[in-house]
C-alpha cells in the first residue's frame, strides 16, 4: 500500500480519527538519524523510555530521567517531518500529582517540540490525563503491561489471562479513553482482551504484544532491526539482523587498520607516495 504524501506532521487528533481505519504504524526512535530513516514510513514516532535499556544499557526503564527524555525527544523531533512525535514521561515525573505531571510534561513539550506525551497507568492516572489534556497537552495512554511498575508486578508477564486481569485492563483502557487520551498503547495483553478493549473504546489502541486486533502496532526499533539482543520477547518480529552486519563491518575496519590498509590515498589529504611500512603480520 502506498503512503499518501502529507505536507505537515500528523497531529494527535488526526491519529485519533484513524480509529477503526488504516492501522497506525508506530516505532520507537531515539536519535535524529534514526528519526530521518523511520519518519517517511511511520505515522507515530515514540521516544520511549525503553531507551534506558536499548541506548544506555540500564537494567530497566526506572532510572531514566527527564533530561534523558528531553535530549532524545529533541533529537527525534529534529529528524521528523511527517510523523507525530510523542515522548514518554519517565518514572517518577508524573505519578505524584496532576500538577507535577503538567509541570514536567510542559517542560518536555516546550524543550523538544513534540506533539504530546505518553504516560503509563489506567484508572489511577485518569485524573492526570484529564488535567493535561484540558490544559493543551495531548496524552497517549499506556495500559496492560506497564514496565514502570515492574517492581510492583514482580516481573513482566502478559496481562489479561485471568478474569481479574482482563477486567483490570478493560477498566484501565476505558478510564484512559474517557479522560481524553487521543490513543493508547496496549502492551503485553492477551488477544481476547485487547480485541474487546479495542471494540469498547472510541480512541485507537496501539498494540505491542497485544494481537492484530488493535488499531495500530508499535515495536522497539532495535528489536525489529536485530541490534538489541539481550532478550527477544515472543511478540517481536525481526525484519533484519543488523548485529551481524555491524560486527562484520567493524571487524573488516579493525583488520584494515591493523594491516595499514586504511586509510588509503583516497582518504588522505595531500597524500604523498607512502613509504613501505612493516605490518605486525610481516614480522620484525
Ligand atoms: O518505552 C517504550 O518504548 C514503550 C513502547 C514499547 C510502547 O513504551
Amino acid at each position: 500500500m502506498s503512503i499518501a504524501p502529507v505536507e505537515k506532521k500528523l497531529t494527535p487528533s488526526e491519529l485519533r480519527a484513524r480509529k477503526g481505519g488504516l492501522p497506525i504504524v508506530c516505532l520507537t526512535a531515539y536519535s535524529t538519524p534514526q528519526a530521518r530513516l523511520l519518519d517517511p514510513q511511520c505515522d507515530l514516532l515514540l521516544v520511549g523510555d525503553s531507551l534506558g535499556m536499548v541506548v544506555y544499557g540500564l537494567p530497566s526503564t526506572l532510572p531514566v530521567t527527564l533530561d534523558m527524555m528531553i535530549a532524545h525527544g529533541g533529537a527525534v523531533t529534529r529528524g521528523s517531518t511527517r510523523a507525530c512525535v510523542i515522548v514518554d514521561m519517565p518514572f517518577g515525573s508524573y505519578q505524584e500529582s496532576p500538577a507535577q505531571a503538567f509541570q514536567n510534561a510542559a517542560r518536555i513539550v516546550a524543550a523538544t517540540g513534540c506533539a504530546g506525551v505518553k504516560l503509563e497507568g489506567g484508572e489511577v492516572m485518569a485524573e492526570t490525563i484529564r488535567f493535561l489534556t484540558e490544559r493543551g497537552i495531548p496524552v497517549l495512554g499506556h495500559v496492560g503491561l506497564q514496565p514502570q511498575s515492574v517492581n510492583a508486578l514482580g516481573g513482566f508477564h502478559a496481562q489479561g489471562r485471568t478474569e481479574a486481569e482482563a477486567a483490570r485492563v478493560i477498566a484501565d483502557g476505558k478510564a484512559v479513553a474517557d479522560a481524553g487520551a487521543f490513543a493508547m498503547v496496549v502492551e503485553g495483553t492477551a488477544e481476547p482482551v485487547a480485541r474487546r478493549l479495542t471494540e469498547l473504546v472510541v480512541v485507537p489502541t496501539i498494540g505491542i504484544g497485544a494481537s492484530p486486533a488493535c488499531d495500530g502496532q508499535v515495536l522497539v526499533i532495535d528489536d525489529i532491526l536485530g541490534t538489541f539482543d539481550q532478550f527477544k520477547p515472543r511478540f517481536v518480529k525481526r525484519y533484519a539482523e543488523l548485529s551481524g552486519a555491524i560486527s562484520a563491518a567493524v571487524s573488516a575496519y579493525a583488520e584494515d587498520v591493523r594491516n595499514r590498509r586504511f586509510p588509503g590515498p583516497e582518504h588522505t589529504y595531500g597524500a604523498a607516495a607512502a613509504p613501505k611500512r612493516k605490518t605486525p603480520a610481516s614480522g620484525g
